[in-house]
């Protein structure tokens, strides 16, 4: 009997257990840790699309496209605004369109406007959830569909700490993140069980599985608009002592995303250098 988890991928032979002949589609990829899981994603071999909204995309494909080239790979860019429905759909499909197949969703994009409770306009919450959770719920109910067709499928939902524990100004992201834990794990039991329907499970197979991660404090745009004396007063209460780097968020990202972590699904893993434990 195999236990091997490799895959033949047509016109590219057996795949080396990485990620070539893959394709991923990574939200908000142009930017921070979007951009690491990319490139990171690209760097294990597979074809990477990158979502953007406001960004130029340009610059950032260019440089992607040569790193996938060295894996007879290629990368794209998809512009669309995942707090509407009809553009989560419509990347989803042109993803689907320009590369053949979607292995690999990775919801990253997100948003923050913090205020505390009292503060907080309907604009603050409906925007927020819009962009943080339902987003995430459009693309992976059209990549899903996709998924369970071929019968295989990573989603990896990027949560966050504060979907843990909560944070003064931040109920609606906190909200949020934490609404993802439940999306994730419901996809995570619908998955297998359409899988399991459609006749294309089998014991040693690559599967269909979703999982979120939750970042702790990690160093980009989006922390860079956190005040130099509240960085260093959160940064001591890290054990580890810093801030986390996009790259270490990544490594999570194309571990949980690779064929032979079939067995894992449904879970929640943090990268926060302690900061909750
Ligand atoms: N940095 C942290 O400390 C930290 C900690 C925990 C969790 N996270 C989570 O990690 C993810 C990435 O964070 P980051 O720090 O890398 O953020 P960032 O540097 O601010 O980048 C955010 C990304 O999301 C995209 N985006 C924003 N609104 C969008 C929309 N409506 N439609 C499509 N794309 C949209 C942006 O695209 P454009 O540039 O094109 O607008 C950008 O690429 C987020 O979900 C965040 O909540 C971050």
């Amino acid at each position: 009997m195999t236990t091997s988890y490799v895959q033949e991928i047509p016109g590219l032979g057996r795949a080396t257990g990485k990620l070539t002949g893959r394709v991923a589609f990574v939200t908000g990829g142009t930017r921070g840790i979007g951009a690491a899981i990319a490139r990171s994603l690209a760097g294990q071999g597979a074809t990477v699309a990158v979502g953007y909204c406001n960004d130029s995309a340009e610059d950032f494909v260019a440089n992607l496209t040569e790193q996938a080239q060295a894996h007879r790979a290629t990368a794209s860019a998809h512009q669309g605004d995942i707090s509407s429905a009809a553009d989560c759909r419509r990347t989803i499909a042109e993803v689907i369109e320009t590369h053949g197949r979607l292995d690999i969703l990775v919801n990253n994009a997100g948003i923050t406007m913090d205020k505390t409770v009292a503060a907080m306009t309907e604009e603050d919450w409906y925007t927020v959830l819009a962009v943080n959770l339902s987003g995430a719920f459009f693309l992976s109910q059209a990549a899903l569909a996709h998924m369970v067709e071929r019968g295989t499928g990573r989603i990896v939902n990027v949560s966050s700490v504060v979907g843990e524990t909560g944070n003064i100004g931040q109920a609606n992201y906190a909200a949020a993140k934490s609404g993802l834990f439940g999306l994730t794990k419901t996809l995570a039991k619908e998955a297998a069980s359409q899988l399991d329907k459609s006749g294309l499970r089998t014991d040693y197979g690559i599967g269909i599985t979703v999982n979120a991660v939750t970042p702790g404090l990690i160093a980009t745009e989006m922390t860079d608009r956190i005040p130099e004396r509240v960085m260093s007063k959160l940064t001591s209460q890290i054990p580890v002592g810093r801030a986390g780097r996009p790259e270490e968020v990544a490594r999570v990202v194309h571990f949980l995303a690779a064929d032979a972590s079939a067995y894992l699904t449904g879970q929640v893993w943090s990268v926060n250098g302690g900061m909750d434990m």
